[in-house]
């Protein structure tokens, strides 16, 4: 059962197992000899080291080399968030779980009204699941107020926003809060691709404006990523650490960039994951084989989830900035078939209502066919071993090319953010973590076949600047 449980993955569950029957099996002292050995034992497997290492990277996580721990804060007592949609009322929660009041603000009254209901319903969830006590969720819910005027906002000490994503928005936001907001309330934005140093700059006060990435479900995702803007002053950041802390989120400081960590990574993988099923593999290949290295999701069950429609949009602003960029098109021709995931009941795979069973689909199957024979290119069988290393791999290039330009101060900051955010297997402590383990040298020389494959794009496969160093050293990221 215990291995069930852990499906496999953690050796030191069983062997408490075996120590507890040793306790009936053997002497005390014959016992204690056992698990002594057990015990080191277990110290040295990749998982332990893993999960040290993870241990460790949190607690680095939390600190900013220039803003030292003894850094003025500024009181956050009232929170207000401007938007109710699916980022708002999940961004909402965390504050109001942790008794911090929280002012929604929304255009019109129906949406107010329909951000709540979801908001109570998600709780109401929770009281019927013997979660949540029918106390906590009416104190929670007295927390909450709701408004259609930004001027009672304006005593709010920490304002986020989460409004449409598109800069025009972004902006008429910003102008107003600069305008109604108290001296010295910190302005955040929720952000997931655009330059939150042009929305500081919408505003006379950038020093008081810093990005804060939720991830989705936001209530439930524990990664925050904390993008720093170039004038974010440092007491906002050391603030806004501390508030990630008292809402229970793992805070990753991270430069401002198109995708910041997480997202600039993920979509280098996602496009290895359209090349590799251009090359002749099934979404479901890519994802059981991902899945089966101990992601939570393979990438085809993720884009079901996440809307890929978002990728799309995405994507078409590529064409136009990289035009030289390359991408498997199956993708934006899923999109041309309404196929935007599990929202639209269809995506890489198909759903019944009300599941989220992913179920392969006939449909996609061939119009990944029909795209390859367009192309012209003969399926081959792809082993498990080049799709993960493919997937990882791109991971792991991108995030060296972070570093180097210092978007993330530590490679174990882009761990957390891979274990925290985008289920990357903690037992192999993330993605720079499983590098060093395989060997900065062997990835390499992995890289390097890859690039020669015509269907890849060689471009990116060349090792970024600070991994060929760490190579030529003999060095690790960690
Ligand atoms: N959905 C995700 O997975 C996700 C994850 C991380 C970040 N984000 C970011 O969060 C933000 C919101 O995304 P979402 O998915 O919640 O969108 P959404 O469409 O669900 O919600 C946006 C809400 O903002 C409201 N709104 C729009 N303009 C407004 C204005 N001027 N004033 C007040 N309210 C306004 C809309 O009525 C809507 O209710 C975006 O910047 C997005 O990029 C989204």
């Amino acid at each position: 059962m215990v291995n069930g449980m852990t499906k496999g993955k953690y050796p030191a569950p069983l062997k408490c197992v075996e120590a507890v029957q040793n306790a009936v099996k053997m002497k005390f002292e014959q016992g204690m000899t056992a698990e002594r050995e057990i015990f080191t034992n277990l110290m040295w497997t990749p998982e332990c080291r893993a999960l040290r290492h993870m241990f460790v990277a949190q607690r680095a996580a939390s600190k900013i080399d220039d803003v030292p721990s003894d850094t003025p804060q500024r009181e956050i007592n009232s929170v207000a968030v401007i938007g109710a949609g699916t980022m708002g009322g999940g961004i909402t929660m965390n504050f109001l779980n942790a008794g911090i009041p929280v002012k929604m603000l929304e255009m019109k009254q129906e949406a107010l009204d329909k951000g709540v209901g979801v908001l109570r319903g998600n709780y109401e969830a929770q009281v019927k699941k013997g979660k949540l006590k029918e106390d906590k969720f009416k104190e929670r819910m007295a927390l909450l107020s709701t408004t259609l005027d930004y001027e009672e906002l304006k005593d709010a000490d920490l304002v986020i926003e989460a409004v449409f994503e598109e800069i025009g928005v972004k902006e008429q936001v910003f102008k107003k809060l600069d305008e109604v907001m108290k001296p010295g309330a910190i302005l955040a934005s929720n952000t997931s691709t655009l330059d939150v140093n042009a929305i500081a700059h919408f505003t006379q006060r950038p020093q008081d404006v810093v990005g804060l990435h939720f991830f989705s479900p936001a209530n439930v995702m524990k990664l925050l990523e904390v993008v720093r803007g170039a004038d974010t002053a440092k007491d906002v950041m050391a603030t806004v650490m501390s508030v990630a802390k008292k809402i229970k989120k793992t805070a990753v400081v991270s430069g401002v960039c198109d995708g910041f960590i997480g997202n600039r990574m993920i979509e280098q993988y996602s496009r290895q994951a359209g090349f590799l099923i251009e090359e002749g593999c099934t979404p479901q290949q890519v994802d059981k084989a991902i899945e089966k290295f101990g992601f939570a999701m393979g990438p085809f069950r993720m884009g079901d989830l996440a809307g890929n429609d978002i990728g799309w949009a995405i994507r078409k602003r590529r064409y136009l900035e990289k035009p030289g960029m390359k991408y498997s098109k199956t993708a934006d021709l899923l999109c041309e078939m309404g196929r935007f995931g599990q929202k639209a009941g269809k995506g890489w795979y198909d759903y019944l209502p009300g599941k989220r069973d992913a179920i392969a689909c006939k449909e996609v199957e061939d119009m990944v066919t029909e795209h390859r024979e367009a192309l012209g290119i003969t399926a081959r069988k792809i082993s498990d071993d080049e799709i993960v290393q493919r997937l990882v791999f791109s991971l792991v290039n991108e995030a060296a090319h972070l570093l180097e330009e210092g978007i993330a101060a530590r490679a174990s900051d882009i761990d957390i953010v891979y274990v925290t955010g985008y289920g990357f297997p903690v037992y192999r402590g993330g993605p720079m973590m499983y590098a060093d383990q395989f060997g900065l040298f062997n990835m390499v020389q992995a890289m390097n076949r890859f690039a020669r494959n015509p269907h890849d794009d060689a471009t990116f496969w060349e090792p970024a600047p600070l991994l060929a160093r760490l190579v030529a050293e003999g060095k690790n990221f960690n």
